[in-house]
């Protein structure tokens, strides 16, 4: 008889065969760091994740190096919105001020990363500029590849380009490369979905979003259209491909396409989803989160955005 139990029988055994191990180098935290306020503050709807100050956003950056993961992921929350997301571009805005303080503090030992993307800036929380009640696509990309610079600038070692507009990964690249900045890296958001597993997310940076982005990101019935839209983002310049959020035949089918490293990123409704269960003692909490971890690494991702980094570092490490 053939007897797969034998690789089974003994952790020890086990441990040996293991097809997939995540890595702490592997994983990215994502950070809020918000203006205006005196102490973190708690999301509601993500237990046990804040919104930083410029203040303690350096004891945040340490545990990161200590933890030895692999990087940061900013996310600024501005006092002030407005049409145009005038904050993104802004040098002394609370996201740039955070990539200089972050690059400073990593010194070298994080790959810090931004997110390129307007909708924290703006009132009416849409990802570009509106032209009426449409994101303007091309009026959109031009204050993208200004905040490329702005952000780069200021010292951030990647950029994700998060808006889902079209064109994004190449006006970011010509902009970064005509500014000088030619070993910048972009993460391109390849395929990004709407969906309701962001929906933590909106509480996480204030977002003023009525509405949905239905005309820009993805519909998650569509599988194909994600690696269209990777081939885009390779042939624009992409230097990493980001599916988001974690929907994992789409990891898979991306990682088979990819020449570039793949990146998952394990979104605010998942990890919120987790909380909620283990919180109600439904279910082990750490187990499901190094599962979950782990499903991403064998679906093909190298690279997971996850709000458990440090956390998971620790248990991994
Ligand atoms: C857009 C952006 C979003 C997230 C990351 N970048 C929200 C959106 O597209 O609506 C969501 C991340 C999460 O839910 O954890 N800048």
């Amino acid at each position: 008889m053939i007897r797969p139990r034998r690789l089974r029988a003994s952790a020890a055994m086990r441990r040996l065969v293991s097809e997939v191990r995540v890595h702490p180098a592997q994983l990215v935290l994502p950070v809020f760091v918000a203006e205006g306020l005196d102490a973190p503050r708690p999301i509601s709807s993500m237990p046990g994740v804040f919104q930083q100050t410029l203040d303690t956003l350096p004891d945040v950056i340490e545990q990161a190096a200590a933890a030895a993961i692999g990087g940061v992921m900013l996310f600024g929350v501005p006092i002030h919105k407005d049409a145009v997301g005038t904050g993104a571009t802004d040098p002394d805005g609370i996201l740039s001020r955070a990539v200089g303080v972050a690059s400073q503090v990593a010194a070298g030992r994080l790959v810090v990363q931004a997110d390129l993307c307007l909708d924290e800036f703006t009132d009416h929380g849409h990802c570009g500029v509106l032209d009426g009640d449409r994101v303007d696509n091309d009026a959109t990309l031009v204050r993208y590849a200004q905040m490329g610079v702005v952000l780069a600038r200021a010292g951030a070692d990647m950029l994700g380009t998060s808006g889902m507009m079209d064109g994004q990964v190449a006006a970011v690249r010509e902009a970064l490369d005509a500014a000088g900045f030619v070993d910048t890296t972009i993460l391109g958001y390849g395929a990004k979905y709407a969906t309701a597993l962001y929906g933590p997310f909106r509480e996480a940076v204030n977002s003023s979003l009525t509405g949905d982005r239905r005309t820009y990101q993805q519909d998650p019935a569509n599988g194909r259209e994600a690696l269209r839209e990777v081939r885009l983002d390779l042939a624009e310049g992409a230097d990493v491909i980001m599916v988001k959020p974690a929907f994992l035949d789409v990891v898979s089918a991306v990682a088979e396409v990819s020449d570039v490293p793949v990146a998952v990123y394990q979104v605010s409704g998942e990890y919120a989803m987790v909380e909620a269960a283990a919180a109600n003692g439904w279910i082990d909490r750490r187990a499901m989160i190094l599962e979950s971890l782990t499903g991403c690494v064998r679906a093909g991702a190298d690279i997971v955005l996850t709000y458990w980094a440090l956390e998971a570092a620790e248990w991994l490490g």
